[in-house]
């Protein structure tokens, strides 16, 4: 049985508790995003947890930061970049009082936005579209809430699902390359239960 309680508790333990395998997002960025020896993309994983995407970027020629709220997500992180021998700059901070100062080239972030506030969620947004590069993408997946689907037992009292077709509300402006809302099976905290989600991948119109 694995852990539940706060991500602190989760990733206490040598186990990865979300695995090493990169999310479906993830995925989809490579498929985007060609690194070259002239051009090694700035990403940031905004929630990395135990780093699963970030090394998965890192050994793929991305340039990473991955940030976290939590210190043993973080040293679960560096620890698997080391393990593998990549580089990956961490960031121990909230999201909820983080501005991004820096431009990237993808930002990048699973199953985590759903902890802004919804009344804080445009500026959050705006502030991450505004640091993203001339033709650069933002790759986000998010929880849904559906009434259909009972509340996951390992989530978290202050989560706050988006609404079907929210996410897609603060790209109205940009290229949307890939958006993808589905229902899937989890069976972190050793309980099998579904959630909705929704993916999406997208461009800043190149302005040069
Ligand atoms: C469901 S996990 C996803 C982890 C990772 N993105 C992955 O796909 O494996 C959510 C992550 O968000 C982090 N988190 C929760 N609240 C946060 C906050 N306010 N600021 C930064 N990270 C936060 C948690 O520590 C946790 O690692």
């Amino acid at each position: 049985m694995k852990r539940k309680g706060s991500y602190n508790q989760r990733y206490a333990g040598d186990e990865y508790y979300w695995g090493k395998k990169p999310s479906i997002t993830s995925i989809k960025v490579i498929e985007l995003v060609h690194p070259t020896p002239t051009f090694r993309p700035k990403l940031i994983d905004l929630g990395c947890g135990e780093g699963r995407n970030a090394v998965y970027f890192a050994q793929r020629g991305f340039d990473v930061v991955a940030l976290d709220l939590s210190l043993p997500g973080i040293e679960k992180t560096k620890r698997y970049a080391k393990e593998t021998g990549v580089n990956v700059t961490t960031i121990h901070a909230n999201i909820l009082e983080y501005e991004l100062k820096e431009t990237y080239d993808v930002i990048f972030s699973t199953g985590t936005l759903h902890f802004l506030p919804p009344e804080t969620r445009g500026q959050h947004f705006q502030n991450y579209k505004d640091h993203t590069s001339s033709n650069g993408i933002n790759a986000i997946s998010v929880f849904v809430k559906k009434p259909f689907i009972p509340r996951a037992p390992d989530l978290d009292r202050d989560a706050y699902h988006f609404t079907s077709g929210e996410l897609l509300s603060y790209y109205w402006d940009w290229e949307v390359l890939y958006c993808v809302e589905e229902i899937f099976e989890c069976a972190s905290g050793g309980v099998s239960h579904k959630h909705a989600v929704n993916r999406i991948i997208a461009r800043r119109y190149r302005t040069e």
